[in-house]
């Protein structure tokens, strides 16, 4: 299994919205797996695959403490179903904007439907941080991230810090 490089904000392949998997192939099921080796290598609680580069509706998440491929979802095209009425405040961060976090307010509780690799439809309720990282890696497949989601002020911090990061390391490549 690869680990992909993952795409730092601000770029604009992240606004992408992402497309349907219209047929799970060979390619496919490597990107998952590829996926699954690069979040818990990162590591982080999810990953979509926009983040490496894939405008596909594909997303990995485990947001459980043992991180032994028990609680691992591959999700292709994840749709969420039902969402609760009740909110929770949490905090956010995302590997394409390493080291900032936010706390957001979201369903505390989601359920969702997607097909796994093997072709099998399933459906996952999910609560507490799962919930909040479904709900995260599916404004991934919108073109969305969570500093979307903040006030524009704080939004444009984060971006230009991320910015001059960037040109910082390029500065040192060159
Ligand atoms: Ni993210």
């Amino acid at each position: 299994m690869a680990h992909l490089p993952i795409i730092v904000a601000p770029d604009p392949r992240l606004k992408a919205r992402s497309m349907a998997v219209e047929r799970i192939d060979a390619t496919i099921r490597t990107l998952i797996e590829d996926m699954v080796a690069t979040m818990y290598a990162a590591p982080g609680l999810g990953l979509a695959a926009i983040q490496v580069g894939v405008p596909k509706r594909i997303i990995v998440a485990d947001a459980s403490e043992e991180k032994d491929g028990k609680g691992l979802l591959r999700m292709i095209n994840p749709v969420v179903v039902a969402a609760a009425e009740e909110t929770i405040e949490l905090e956010e961060g995302c590997l394409s904007l390493p080291e900032y976090y936010e706390k957001l307010v979201r369903p505390k509780a989601v359920e969702v439907r997607f097909t796994e690799p093997s072709g099998a439809e399933r459906t996952v309720t999910a609560e507490g941080l799962l919930a909040r990282c479904i709900q995260h890696e599916l404004d991934h497949l919108e073109g969305m991230l969570f500093v979307d989601r903040i006030s524009a002020l704080r939004r444009n911090i984060i971006l230009r810090k991320l910015t001059k990061a960037k040109r910082q390391k390029l500065l040192k490549s060159a």
